[in-house]
């Protein structure tokens, strides 16, 4: 007879070099079988029974069943899309890292998340807000995963089950589902004082954005940037976006939260649909890397201070504007895998416990999320950069390596590591300190209130009027009278009109502190060091 033209030969087919499961134009079976009826399963008769040897049925059913991965264990709720990375240039002289060179433009992927919330919960929740970005650089991809807030909890990432346990729903009723009024929070935040700074910042405007076009994103840690010259200053990342830090009210909040859940996904892929493309610079405040890594008497470790940027100005090093959505938000958003330990030469890490502890918890939580030790071959999270790992097998494996000899040294084929010449990761040799082996932290991280009043001194009077009513509702919705009196007193402690005016609101006594009120004022700062930032 005549050959049927609708199907390619084996040798035609693309599917197996692009992996795109969606070819032709009749369905399949997963192994490439032309299907005549996918919408009967195939019985004894027309009453039945199934018969198990309806292989079709078992392949979709079976796939069915395991579609979903397990959410992301924090950050479940995001959305994400892609831009473009351009350098201005400035940050030349204290980074040899190649895509902050002038000019250079990088691919990046973001991912806009809530911290507490379940994949499906609502996005106006009052929440701290993830920003993490992917930039696939030549000399690798680098990830700056951080905030919209400049602090973080906890001072020693050892504690992040310990906070995230306490914030997250109640392990009873597994309410709420997204907020942060509750009584394990409010407990873990009142008994563990150094939380109180980042909590002032949720319970603050910043606590509900209006748009994640319109957040500032923080990297929170101190790294240390390398230059060419292999001088090193430490520094602070910032995001600043074009439009603008805009909140919505609480009132708005709670009705949109109703009417859209997904406002602010909405926004994002809309504003992006319709050309209006959101745009932040990317910024650094720099200092010098003394051996003490302090600034203006701030522990530059210290992930629950910020320095003010009246003592360091953020000074801009290039722009990112966000020009795609996803076309499928299962293997762009929902596999996109973030590590902060990823970096490229020029830009390494500090002994700030916390994030030396992250450097630990990202991997080790995808390699359950997305399924064993192979992600980076997904094509969101594969880097633009050549790669030439020797690692082998495992689960998921896509790649069908060449060679027989994935180790090093070896006489039989490739795998050259970067030699001297070469620009190669150099881990800057900073000194260990010599000193005993301890779990405790230093002097300098005790100060846990100094900022957080800062802070709240230096809002304006309906600012102040916000975060007065954010405390009185969260902690109203607390059931043990001991956890709001205790909350207070770390409000007292703080300031003792801010006190007065959430334990009014509450219809309780204003307590005095019971800890003594210490004033920290930043020492004037000394003058940025080492960079010749060009005149705008
Ligand atoms: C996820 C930021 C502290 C563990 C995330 C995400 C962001 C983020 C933005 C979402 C990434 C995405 O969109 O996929 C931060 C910041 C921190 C911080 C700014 C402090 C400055 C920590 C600590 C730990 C931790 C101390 C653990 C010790 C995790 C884990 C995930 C996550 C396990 C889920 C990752 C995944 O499933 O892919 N974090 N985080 N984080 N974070 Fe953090």
């Amino acid at each position: 007879g005549t050959p049927d033209t609708r199907f390619p030969t084996g040798a035609e087919s693309g599917a197996a070099s692009t992996g795109n499961a969606q070819q032709g134009a009749l369905l399949t079976t997963s192994q490439g079988t032309p299907l005549r009826d996918t919408d009967h399963s195939l019985k004894a008769g027309p009453r039945g029974p199934i018969l198990l040897q309806d292989h079709h049925f078992r392949e979709k059913i079976t796939h069915f069943d395991h579609e979903r991965i397990p959410e992301r264990v924090v950050h479940a709720r995001g959305a994400g899309a892609h831009g473009l990375f351009t350098a201005y240039g400035t940050a030349e002289p204290i980074t040899r890292a190649a895509f902050l060179k002038k000019g250079r433009q990088t691919p990046v992927f973001v991912r806009f998340s809530t911290v507490l919330g379940s994949r499906g919960s609502a996005d106006t929740v009052r929440d701290t807000r993830g920003f993490a970005t992917k930039f696939y650089t030549g000399e690798g991809t680098f990830d700056l995963v951080g905030n919209n807030m400049p602090v973080f909890f906890i001072q020693d990432a050892i504690k992040f089950p310990d906070i995230i346990h306490a914030a997250k729903w109640h392990p009873d009723r597994e309410i709420p589902q997204a907020q942060s009024a509750h009584d394990t929070f409010w407990d873990f935040v009142s008994l563990h004082t150094e939380a109180q700074h980042h909590t002032m910042w949720n319970m603050s405007d910043r606590g509900i954005p209006r748009s994640y076009r319109m957040m500032e994103g923080f990297g929170v840690h101190t790294f240390r940037l390398v230059n060419e010259a292999g001088e090193t200053v430490l520094v602070k990342f910032h995001w600043k976006p074009k439009l603008g830090v805009h909140s919505l009210t609480w009132e708005e909040a709670q009705l949109i939260g109703g009417v859209d859940p997904d406002f602010h996904r909405r926004d994002l892929y809309d504003a992006i649909e319709a050309g209006a493309y959101p745009e932040w610079e990317l910024g650094l405040q720099v200092f010098p890397d003394t051996p003490e890594e302090t600034f203006a008497g701030i522990d530059l470790l210290d992930p629950t201070k910020l320095v003010p940027e009246e003592l360091a100005e953020v000074q801009p090093v290039g722009k990112l504007v966000l020009n795609r959505v996803p076309t499928n938000f299962f293997a762009e958003v929902e596999q996109v895998a973030f590590h902060l330990g990823q970096l490229p030469p020029g830009i390494d890490v500090t002994n700030d416990p916390l994030l030396q502890g992250r450097l630990f918890s990202y991997v080790d939580t995808q390699l359950t999320r997305l399924g064993g030790p192979n992600f980076s071959q997904i094509p969101v999270n594969r880097p633009h950069a050549p790669v030439n790992d020797m690692l082998r097998d495992g689960f998921h494996q896509d790649a069908v390596h060449g060679g027989v000899a994935p180790y090093r040294p070896n006489s039989l084929d490739g795998g050259n590591p970067f030699t001297a010449g070469d620009r190669g990761f150099v881990d800057v040799p900073v000194r260990v300190a010599e000193a005993p082996k301890i779990r405790e932290n230093p002097v300098s991280f005790d100060d846990h209130f100094s900022q957080a009043r800062l802070f709240w001194r230096s809002m304006s009077p309906v600012e102040k009027e916000h975060i007065v009513s954010a405390y009185a509702f969260e902690l109203g919705k607390c059931y043990e009278q001991a956890i709001k009196e205790r909350q207070l007193r770390c409000l007292a402690t703080i300031d003792p009109v801010l006190c007065e005016q959430v334990a009014a609101s509450l219809g309780l006594p204003a307590p005095a502190p019971d800890r003594p009120v210490v004033e920290v004022t930043p020492s004037p700062a000394l003058s940025q060091v080492g960079v010749e930032w060009p005149a705008d």
